[in-house]
């Protein structure tokens, strides 16, 4: 394992219990949306890249479809079986990276959320590419950053004061190319806004800069993907944006 991965998987088996309660990630809408976008085939095996506490693997066990995780921290992969526990033989996951997964063929891949922590995002959507069959989908969410150079750099200092294992944020339209580049066609594409508050975001992360520090320098830019909102009761929401991309393996 990579010393950015090993990182990884501590900070992470830190940040699970949080994680695991975020109303960003929890929400059933979006966790709705998601499955309907993917528009997997009927009872698909599917790959979950980056499960996590198996939030979206729930939310696709539930729509019918059989689900493998793999996720770096041992915490997340026990949380993740945990929550899908019920869905016996059909929810299966292990702890190791994506890219050194054993040879296998599923019907479609996915990761959310996963995107901005790797440090090399095509070499991570090539692994989940080569284990899906011919006419399988590629389902990729995460949140964007600014097409303008000089916002997203204000934005990606900010994600990695906040979260030491932040790499980088892509635009809407480079998550679009990354799967045009991995070999997908029919490439399909949204995105969808999002908030966050300041303070729950800030503490769940695995921290490089003070809380302070993060909180001011947020108040004093703006990015698209990364708006602060500053409250009349004096919390901050930053208005965000997610995007879902799909393609299908030719
Ligand atoms: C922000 S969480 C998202 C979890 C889940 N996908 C969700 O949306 O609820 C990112 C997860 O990706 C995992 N991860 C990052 N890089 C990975 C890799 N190369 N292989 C496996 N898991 C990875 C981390 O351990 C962490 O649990």
């Amino acid at each position: 394992m990579s010393s950015h991965d090993r990182d990884l998987a501590q900070a992470f088996d830190k940040q699970a219990p949080r994680f695991e309660r975020a109303p960003a990630q929890t929400d059933p809408a979006a966790l709705a949306r998601l499955v309907a976008f993917a528009a997997f085939s009927p009872g698909a095996s599917v790959l979950d890249a980056g499960c996590g506490p198996g939030l979206v693997a729930e939310a696709f066990l539930e729509a019918g479809h059989a689900v493998h995780g793999v996720d770096l921290s041992e915490e997340m992969v026990r949380r993740a079986r945990a929550r899908c526990g019920r869905f016996g033989g059909r929810a299966r996951f292990e702890r190791g990276s994506v890219l050194e997964l054993a040879a296998g063929s599923f019907d479609a891949a996915l990761s959310r959320f996963v995107l901005h922590h790797v440090p090399d995002p095509e070499a991570f959507v090539a692994a989940q590419v080569s284990r899906v069959r011919s006419g399988g989908a590629v389902l990729l969410c995460d949140h964007t950053t600014d097409p303008a150079p000089a916002a997203a750099a204000w934005h990606q200092e900010l994600e990695r004061g906040r979260d030491r294992t932040h790499t980088r944020n892509l635009t809407a339209g480079e998550l679009v190319d990354l799967l045009g580049r991995a070999g997908l066609e029919r490439l399909a594409a949204t995105e969808e806004p999002f908030d966050l508050d300041f303070d729950e975001w800030f503490d769940r992360g695995s921290p490089n800069l003070p809380k302070e520090e993060v909180r001011r320098r947020v108040l004093g830019g703006s990015a698209r993907g990364f708006a602060p909102v500053l409250r009349a009761d004096g919390g901050v929401t930053l208005r965000c944006w997610r995007a879902l991309i799909r393609g299908v393996k030719p």
